[in-house]
Formats: C-alpha cells, sequence, structure tokens
C-alpha cells in the first residue's frame, strides 16, 4: 500500500509568510509531509509550474439567506458552494440569519437543514443576530458559541434587523465574555431614511440614487461608534464591507492603538464604480448593494489600505439575486431603490479579481494574497490552523493555482445560480485549476469531480486575538458584572 493518498509535486507552496517550491503529501485528509522525494502515494497531482496556495475561505456570503422582507438569495448550499470552489475556496462561512420573533436555535437548526447533504465544501455559520432577547442573550448566543458559531453578526441599519446602541452593548458583551467576534453593517440608518425620503419625495427613485441615499459620512459615523462601542466594552469587532478611506481610516487607527478591531472590503468597491448604477432602464439594479459603490478615487485609497494591512480579509458579500421577478425585478420594472434588493454575486470572481490586479498587477505579494484570502479568516474566525494555511496537521485544503492562465469572467463560468455577473467581460490572469477539500478533488483541472452533501460543517473555535491588547475603560470595573469579563 502507497505511504500517502495523494502528493502534488513540483509546484510553489505559498502561505501567508512563506514561498518555497516543495511537494505537499496528504493523508486521510491532512497534510502530512513537505520537502521533496517523499515516497509513494495513490495519486500524483503535478503542479509544475503551477501556485500551491491554502484553499480560499470565503467569509462573507449569503446563501440559502432570506432577507427580512422575504427574497430568497438564488444561490443554495449546493450551487453556492460549487460556485465558491470554482473561484479557488475550499471553504465557506455564510450566514445563519436570525429574523425577529424567531429564536437563535430555531435559525441554526434551520441553516443546518438547508446546508446538509448539500455543500460541495466545508462551511461554517456567522449568526445574524435581529432579536437579542434576554434568552438569547443569556442562552442561546452561549449555546451557539458551543455548536461551534464562534461569530455574530449585527445591523446598525435596515427597519428590520437593525439593533440600538444598547442592544449592540449587550451582544459584544456577550460574545466578548466567550471569546467570540462580533461583526457588523456600520451605517447610519437616520441619514440613509432622511435622504431617501426626499429623493423619493422629489421622484429621483432610479437605481443610481441608492448611492445619494448612502453618503460616506453615513459609513463612517456608524463605524465611529461601533468601534466605540466595542472599545468600550474591550470586545473584539470587525467591520464588514468598509467602502470609503474615511471608514478604512478609522478602523487603521483603531488598530494602530491596538484595538481588536479588524476591516474586510470586498472586491466590488475595489472594482468597480456608482457609474455603474447608471446604467439605462433597471440595469444599474445589478449593482446595487450596500454600501454602495463608489468612485475611482475611493477604489485606490481602498487598494492602498489592502496593501497597509488594514483590511484583514477581502470577502466577496455574495448577496445573489437574479434580474428577474424572484430577486431584482420582484416589486416590478418600476420599483425605486428602496424596493429593490440589495447585494450581487461574485464567489467565484472574488479571488481572480484579487489575484489577478492585486498580485499580477504588483498591488501586493503573493503571501498577502494567501493571508487576505485564506489566513487571516482562518484565525479571525476560529479556524487556524486546521484551515488557511499549508501546514503539516493542517486540513488538506488546498487551491491550485495556474498564475498565467488568462480568463474573462462571465456569468458561465461563475457556476452560481446567477442570470448575470457584475464583472462581465473583465479580463483576469492567474486561475484556480484544482481544490482540493480534506484532499479530496472538489474541482479537477476545471471541471467539478466532487458530490453535493461531502462538505462538513466546520466547528470553530474561539478566535485568537493574541497581539492585540485592547484597552480596558477605567469605567467598567469588572466586579460589577457587566458581563465583559473573559470567562
Ligand atoms: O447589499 C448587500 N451587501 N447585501 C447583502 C447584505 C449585507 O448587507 O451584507
Ligand atoms: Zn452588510
Ligand atoms: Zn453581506
Amino acid at each position: 500500500m502507497a505511504q500517502f493518498d495523494t502528493i502534488i509535486t513540483g509546484g510553489t507552496i505559498a502561505t501567508a509568510s512563506d514561498t518555497f517550491d516543495a511537494d505537499v503529501a496528504i493523508r486521510d485528509g491532512k497534510i502530512v509531509a513537505l520537502g521533496h522525494d517523499l515516497g509513494a502515494a495513490e495519486r500524483v497531482i503535478d503542479a509544475k509550474g503551477k501556485l500551491v496556495l491554502p484553499g480560499g475561505i470565503e467569509a462573507h456570503c449569503h446563501i440559502a439567506q432570506e432577507s427580512a422582507t422575504g427574497g430568497m438569495t438564488s444561490d443554495d448550499y449546493r450551487s453556492g458552494s460549487i460556485s465558491a470552489a470554482f473561484g479557488g475556496n475550499s471553504s465557506f462561512v455564510p450566514f445563519a440569519a436570525q429574523h425577529r420573533g424567531m429564536s437563535v436555535t430555531e435559525t441554526l437548526d434551520l441553516y443546518d437543514s438547508r446546508a446538509e447533504g448539500a455543500s460541495v465544501i466545508d462551511y461554517g455559520y456567522h449568526l445574524i443576530v435581529a432579536d437579542p432577547t434576554e434568552k438569547a442573550l443569556q442562552d442561546e448566543l452561549p449555546a451557539a458559541f458551543a455548536r461551534g458559531v464562534t461569530s455574530f453578526k449585527v445591523f446598525m441599519t435596515y427597519d428590520l434587523m437593525k439593533i440600538d446602541d444598547s442592544q449592540f452593548l449587550d451582544i459584544l458583551s456577550v460574545a466578548r465574555s466567550h471569546g467570540a467576534l462580533t461583526m457588523v453593517h456600520a451605517e447610519n440608518s437616520g441619514i440613509i431614511k432622511w435622504i431617501s425620503d426626499r429623493l423619493i419625495a422629489g421622484g429621483h427613485t432610479a437605481p443610481r440614487y441608492h448611492a445619494i441615499s448612502h453618503p460616506a459620512a453615513a459609513e463612517a459615523e456608524a463605524i465611529n461608534r461601533a468601534i466605540t462601542l466595542a472599545r468600550f466594552v474591550d470586545a473584539p469587532l470587525l467591520i464588514v464591507h468598509v467602502s470609503t478611506p474615511e471608514g478604512a481610516g478609522l478602523v487603521a487607527g483603531a488598530r494602530l492603538e491596538g484595538a481588536k478591531i479588524f476591516g474586510e472590503t470586498c472586491p466590488q468597491y475595489l472594482f468597480l464604480t456608482k457609474e455603474d448604477l447608471d446604467r439605462p432602464g433597471m440595469d444599474g439594479a445589478k449593482f446595487m448593494c450596500s454600501p454602495p459603490l463608489r468612485d475611482t478615487a475611493t477604489q485606490d485609497a481602498l487598494w492602498r489600505h489592502v496593501q497597509a494591512g488594514t483590511f484583514s480579509v477581502v470577502s466577496s458579500d455574495h448577496a445573489p439575486y437574479r434580474f428577474d421577478e424572484t430577486g431584482k425585478l420582484a416589486n416590478g420594472p418600476e420599483a425605486t431603490f428602496k424596493q429593490i434588493a440589495n447585494g450581487m454575486p461574485g464567489i467565484a470572481a472574488r479571488l481572480p479579481l484579487l489575484f489577478s490586479e492585486g498580485v499580477n498587477g504588483g498591488r501586493i505579494t503573493l503571501n498577502q494574497f494567501v493571508a487576505l484570502s485564506a489566513t487571516n479568516a482562518a484565525r479571525i474566525y476560529g479556524m487556524h490552523p486546521r484551515k488557511g494555511t499549508i501546514a503539516i496537521g493542517s486540513d488538506a485544503d488546498i487551491a491550485i493555482w495556474d498564475p498565467s492562465e488568462t480568463r474573462r469572467i462571465s456569468v458561465e463560468n461563475q457556476h452560481d445560480n446567477m442570470d448575470y455577473s457584475p464583472f462581465e467581460g473583465r479580463e483576469v490572469t492567474g486561475w484556480p485549476v484544482t481544490v482540493l477539500s480534506r484532499g479530496e478533488a472538489v474541482i479537477e483541472n476545471g471541471a467539478l469531480v466532487a458530490e453535493p452533501g461531502r462538505g462538513r460543517f466546520i466547528h470553530r473555535e474561539r478566535p485568537d486575538f493574541t497581539g492585540y491588547p485592547g484597552t480596558q475603560t477605567p469605567e467598567l470595573d469588572p466586579a460589577w458584572n457587566f458581563g465583559a469579563e473573559i470567562n
């Protein structure tokens, strides 16, 4: 019997810190040796001329998720995971969305039933908390944590989802006491409502007004408030989909001061602009997301923050709503910008875009690419070193990239359940050709070779925030039992 199940030979391995030529030996789904002339294997994958990278971890995507107003994303765990795998990902962490009136346990059970038997890659959930009842705070969030769901997301906007500052403090405190990470959609709801009401009253209803109704100030104010609240109780916080230099600057400033504040941006803010919302008819609806697309100066500034390390992750925020009556056009062709589902697809495009413009374009190193696409997410979300790196003992979650293959992104090669790609026609160089998950091929030479249902739930651990000292707020004496002390 061969010593190993699989050996990947002749490739160049890159981790978040190192790049080196070595073979990778895999047994029982784990990486068991790195080196040369490792021995015999059942299967040999020739990676000569290719990059052998940790499989991507897509840490912000909406899969089989209803919005608060009832719209369902077009991708389920089958199609969403397949699209993610084609895009070089070997794990993903969609949201399990609690809506008001639902318990947390009911929410997680529902998403378990949606994911089980469907996914081709490993998955976890971030729990969206929209109804932080006393029972949820006391019992259900700790139970979710014990169940391996170690990140909670809250919204500061959207009428049916948003929580107030005191509820935010409650959730941050519970998260802190269990070592969980809170994530936040940070936009000032009052500013958005105030402008939107005036625009609609004035007959300005087209998709382009969506961008005007979500100004940079709305993001900056909410990020500032969110960081202030998190620092007040010394809780870790990740600001999702940061879209402005103002917001990124606030994240960078807090990080410089040692606060446990993390930032995420998304390809749409690096590659698209609000001009895309101005397309004829309702076509601009395809480019509506919140926060909205900005301008080219913003793109440049956000790229600099990517380079400088402000952002720990670049995620897709894949929120797929088709351009038909099941999605973007559910309220008809005359719908106002307030009545159109927010979000756009991009789970398969995230890494090719980031690799092409980032690595091949000379904006970031290959090691930064690995950190942004996999390793940082694994650390922040409690999966490291099982996932997100190439090391002995880690899961053999590996993406083999051809760094010189040039493709055009098209809805046809995204393999999601969408009828458009916002990145249609964009040329990228660098393409993931083979993806392994726990040593099993999911994508092999550009074809799907895995069965839905092979993906397993990732029971995540407490994230490691070593290196972020945080700050104790003097007014918060732990003896007063604010729930903010670490267990
Ligand atoms: O517009 C967006 N991003 N829709 C998805 C939900 C969210 O806010 O992340
Ligand atoms: Zn959001
Ligand atoms: Zn989102």
